[in-house]
């Protein structure tokens, strides 16, 4: 406001804080302008100045009296508002909560007033799943489902096989599936009767399915070495029998002796007296004699035979008449020197050997198992003809010795030998010079056959 004196001069004067301020600071920066330029004399300034006192005094008392009336105006509204009854919970709400537009859709209608309806609507390729009008109920809630567009093309790209039936859902679909099949696209086929190779009456070769629940389905799986079998909500892994599955299998047998199936996978084994060679499915037979793995005691000697061994100690022919033998080494046996005039004692075998032939039954024949040749001394003629012959054991006509050049003769198997059997033949060679009788050499030999092939 501006304050008006009896002089020429002017004061502002203003009733904000800022201006009032403004205004004391010009009066009281330059007190001397006032007397200097004498529009009054110093005593009626001072009376202008105690009126302006006054003046604001007045308008502090005013000021304050408005405050304090106000304060108590707001004291009794707060009052009277906090006596006023709960309204709200008895009295109907008129909104339902705010609805939004589905993801892919629009929604029509923004009151949610008690009434009012609200439309959705999807853009094209979506289909509405859902209610597409709803309206605001008296209790404040809105009728229908939320509504939700769905791609339409779920189901039309035909998602289920084996003429599973394609179901819509919301946000996906659902293949049922018909009898025998089983899978989210139905594309297992559910082992109803499990094939004849599987597992079933040993639960040690039955293990539950490790199930996992992927996008709302379940897909479940059998370890290595099981196969799924049962309906589809009631499956079970069943072991697969790899011996059973490969039994006749052309790309040859899993197994060159036996198979031995376990739960999840097999393995080989072979009989006893065999191992297993580091392929996993051959047999070598063990060689106990080698290995030390024998009992034979002393004095006689080891021979190994397929899946064992033998101890053997050969006896030379009994002394008879004047015809007597000498051990001279473990497997040979020599006869005594005799009477100048004996002849049935020099007809008699001047030496006999032994030997051991182990041999597996699949032995192809006609097999030589064995030769026999006479060494002449050193510095003396060798015999100028020698006949060869079977002194017995050969009723079967299992052998067959024959001549295979001048100085050697062979035995021939020329019938197979099946099964673990072990047979004997006694071989004979006899030395003939200038056509008389000289010497005569029987070999006892002694087959061991042993029943596998390996
Ligand atoms: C609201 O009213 C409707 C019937 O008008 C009823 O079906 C619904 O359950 C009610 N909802 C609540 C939360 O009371
Ligand atoms: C399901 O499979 C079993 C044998 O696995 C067969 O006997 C049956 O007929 C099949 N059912 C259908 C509906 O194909
Ligand atoms: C060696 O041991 C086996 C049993 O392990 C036994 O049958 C056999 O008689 C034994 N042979 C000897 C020579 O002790
Ligand atoms: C043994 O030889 C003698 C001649 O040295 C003879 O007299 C005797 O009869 C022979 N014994 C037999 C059993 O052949």
């Amino acid at each position: 406001m501006a304050l008006s004196l009896r002089s020429r001069c002017l004061v502002l004067l203003c009733l904000t804080a800022v201006h009032c301020g403004h205004a004391a600071l010009q009066l009281g920066s330059r007190p001397v302008a006032f007397y200097q330029q004498s529009c009054m004399d110093k005593h009626q300034v001072v009376g202008v100045l105690r009126q302006m006192e006054k003046f604001l005094k007045g308008q502090e008392i005013r000021f304050t009296e408005g405050l304090r009336i106000m304060k108590s105006k707001l004291a009794s509204l707060q009052n009277s508002v906090s006596k006023l009854p709960q309204a709200d919970q008895s009295a109907a709400p008129t909104t339902c909560p705010s609805l939004d537009a589905p993801a892919h859709g629009t929604k029509f209608g923004s009151k949610h007033f008690v009434g009012h309806e609200v439309h959705f609507v999807c853009t094209q390729g979506y289909q509405l799943v859902g209610s597409s009008t709803r309206v605001c109920r008296e209790n404040g809630t809105w009728s229908g489902v939320s509504a939700v567009c769905k791609d339409i093309s779920e189901c039309a790209s035909n998602p289920c096989q084996n003429g599973g039936t394609c179901v819509e859902g919301v946000n996906q679909y659902k293949c049922t599936c018909p009898q025998n099949w089983s899978g989210s696209h139905c594309q297992h086929q559910t082992q109803t009767a499990p094939p004849e190779w599987s597992v079933m009456n040993d639960p040690a070769f039955s293990r539950r399915p490790r199930c996992a629940q992927v996008n709302q389905a379940q897909h479940c799986s059998c370890d290595a070495g099981f196969h799924m079998s049962g309906t589809s909500d009631n499956s079970i892994c069943q072991d697969v029998n790899e011996c059973e599955v490969y039994r006749l299998d052309q790309g040859g047998k899993l197994c060159v002796h036996e198979c031995v199936n376990v739960p999840g996978s097999y393995h080989c084994s072979c009989p006893r007296g065999y191992k297993l060679l580091p392929d996993g499915r051959s047999c070598e037979d063990v060689d106990e004699c080698l290995s030390q793995k024998h009992n034979c005691s002393r004095g006689t000697s080891c021979i190994n035979t397929g899946g064992g061994f033998r101890c053997v100690n050969p006896e030379c022919p009994r002394s008879h008449g004047n015809i007597s033998y000498v051990k001279t080494s473990p497997f040979q046996c020599e006869r005594n020197p005799c009477p100048m005039d004996s002849r049935s004692c020099h007809l008699a075998p001047k030496t006999v050997s032994f030997h051991y032939l182990s041999l597996p039954s699949t032995l192809q024949t006609p097999a030589t198992l064995f030769r026999m040749a006479t060494a002449a001394a050193p510095g003396r003629p060798g015999p100028e003809s020698l006949r060869f012959g079977i002194a017995g054991g050969n009723s079967r006509g299992t052998f067959v010795m024959q001549r295979s050049d001048r100085q050697t003769g062979e035995l021939i198997l020329v019938q197979q030998l099946r099964g673990l059997q072990e047979v004997s033949v006694d071989v004979e060679m006899s030395e003939y010079a200038d056509r008389s009788f000289q010497a005569k050499h029987v070999a006892r030999v002694h087959v061991l056959v042993s029943p596998y092939s390996f």
